[in-house]
């Protein structure tokens, strides 16, 4: 088949930029893929348990900031620490959390948190505890063999 010579020059420039595309596309989504938005700040994932505030898991009142407390929470296969919180009803809460060895989920049952711990990162979700009862956290990320046993709780008491 005869192709005509601009006909080819056309085909040649679509297909370039087809391919620059492509490119751009898979570089933006290898990025999103390392670097969630929710987990900005970094941790060597083998010293979680001599990092602040990972050192001291649970929960912390704090002074001068948008939140009144923090709410730490280390992840491991194939649990939290810590195991079961209560916070006051009512708190501005700010949740922190990582992993010390493979990806996790953060999940509070009944409610809108939901994040997916790292290793190497830092995840962090604010909100207020407005209802009393128990929260179930439970890991929406298949982690291994434990994962469905994978689980603690948040008791919002008044
Ligand atoms: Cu941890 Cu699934």
């Amino acid at each position: 088949m005869h192709i005509h010579k601009y006909e080819k020059i056309w085909l040649i420039f679509g297909l370039t930029t087809l391919l620059i595309f492509l490119s751009v596309l898979g570089v933006s989504a290898f990025y999103l893929g390392n670097q969630p938005p929710s987990c900005l700040a970094t941790i060597n994932p083998e010293k979680v348990d001599t990092t602040k505030p990972f050192n001291k898991p649970g929960l912390k009142k704090v002074k001068g900031k948008a939140w009144d407390y923090e709410l730490v929470f280390v992840a491991s296969a194939f649990n939290y620490n810590p195991g079961e919180i209560e916070v006051p009803k009512g708190a501005k809460v700010k949740v922190i959390a990582t992993t010390k060895d493979v990806i996790h989920g953060f999940e509070v049952a009944g409610t809108n948190i939901n994040m997916m711990l790292e290793p190497g990162f830092i995840s962090e979700f604010e909100t207020t505890f407005d209802k009393t009862g128990e929260f179930l956290i439970v890991c929406n990320e298949y982690c291994g063999a434990g994962h469905h046993m994978m689980t603690s709780k948040i008791k919002v008491v008044e």
